[in-house]
């Protein structure tokens, strides 16, 4: 079976400054070997993506590495919004890390959330990490500013309701939900199950966001499927004080197709399509029938002696997947097959880039 090239817009590449999670060629084969043909790699570094020099440095390093399309997303700061005007042509879209969250880049006052608001004069989404009544917050604020924001793994059947109805007042808000809120629950998060490996924000929820959300992904009330591919080492997530986040670029068609299959809350083969590579392309202006991928359409077990993500771990290990991507076409470039890597470092296209 031959589907257009997926596409991820929250994908977290670790360059520069923690290369020992995970690289702009590690990290792009994991895209590739999971369908992927076109990413956006998120700000969050140690030195994170909030200038212009941040920026043009992510993609001199990108340029010699990437094996398919990258393009960036800017990192708002309470105060960087004079260098908007600059990186707009530059980047896909502005991150904003709104409310409890970790990293250099967090907002603790309205002052910071007007001047993004204000700031960012750009029909390109902002992107916003946020939970609960923040998430309320930026809607009310994208409805006074005229401005299209996309909401980030959305987990909880209530932020769910704002989204839909935010839709029918038709402000421009559109929301990605991750495979891990989809497939794993508070439960999996036990010391005894995956522990540290469950562990991501936000946070794994119940039962019932999970059904909304499936029933958000069937009916449109969810744009799009998202990983927010965060890879961190088995060393780190074994330490005292886990970080947040998991893996995701090589488990998340496998783990849809295979609900579609099974007729999973009416989620047709054609909606798959649509959240996991148009809708990522239509909402974040990526080139769109410039790929393919061919899939094998039979069950598989997900393992991490198969992946190509450099942390070598999957919060999925053990569980059946559907549909391994057996080949990648980028450009009419075959750049996969069979669990192979044939395109050449530096091969894949830096995006929104003069
Ligand atoms: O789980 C997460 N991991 N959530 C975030 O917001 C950051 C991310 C990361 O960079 O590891
Ligand atoms: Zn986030
Ligand atoms: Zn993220």
């Amino acid at each position: 079976m031959r589907l257009p090239g997926l596409a991820d817009p929250h994908v977290h590449l670790r360059e520069p400054g923690s290369e020992e999670k995970e690289d702009f060629y590690t990290g792009t084969c994991a895209a590739l070997a999971g369908g992927f043909t076109a990413l956006l790699d998120m700000p969050n570094n140690p030195t994170p993506t909030v200038s212009a020099e941040a920026l043009a440095e992510k993609k001199r390093l990108a340029a010699a590495k990437i094996v398919c399309d990258v393009g960036f997303n800017f990192g708002a700061t309470p105060t960087n919004a004079p260098v908007y005007p600059a990186v707009i042509p530059e980047v896909a879209a502005l991150k904003a890390y709104l409310g409890e969250t970790h990293g250099p880049i967090v907002f603790g006052s309205l002052e910071g959330m007007l001047s993004v608001f204000q700031g960012w004069n750009s029909p390109k989404p902002i992107m916003i990490h946020a939970e609960g009544p923040i998430v309320a917050a930026t809607i009310g604020l994208a409805a006074l500013y005229d401005r299209r924001i996309h909401i980030c793994h959305l987990s909880k059947a209530d932020e769910l309701t704002l989204v839909r109805a935010a839709k029918e007042r038709g402000l421009k808000v559109t929301c990605e939900v991750a495979p891990h809120h989809l497939f794993l629950t508070r439960e999996d998060a036990a010391p005894e199950r995956l522990g540290p490996y469950g562990r991501m924000s936000p946070a794994l929820q119940t039962g019932r966001d999970i059904d909304e959300l499936w029933q958000g992904l069937a009916d449109g009330a969810v744009d799009m499927i998202a990983t927010d591919h965060a890879p961190h080492t088995r060393a780190e997530k074994e330490s005292s004080k886990p970080p947040f986040g998991v893996p995701g670029l090589e488990t998340a068609f496998p783990l849809l197709y295979r609900e579609v299959y099974r007729g999973k809350a009416g989620l047709t083969l054609d909606r798959l399509v649509e959240l996991m590579a148009i809708a990522p392309r239509r909402v974040f202006g990526l080139p769109q029938g410039d790929s393919e991928i061919e899939i094998d359409d039979t069950e598989f077990i997900i393992s991490s002696e198969n992946l190509h993500t450099k942390c070598g771990w999957t919060p999925f290990e053990g569980q059946t997947g559907r549909g391994r991507v057996r080949r990648v076409w980028l450009r009419g470039q075959l750049v996969f097959e069979d669990g192979r890597v044939l395109a050449s470092p530096g091969s894949g296209r830096v995006l929104f880039s003069a």
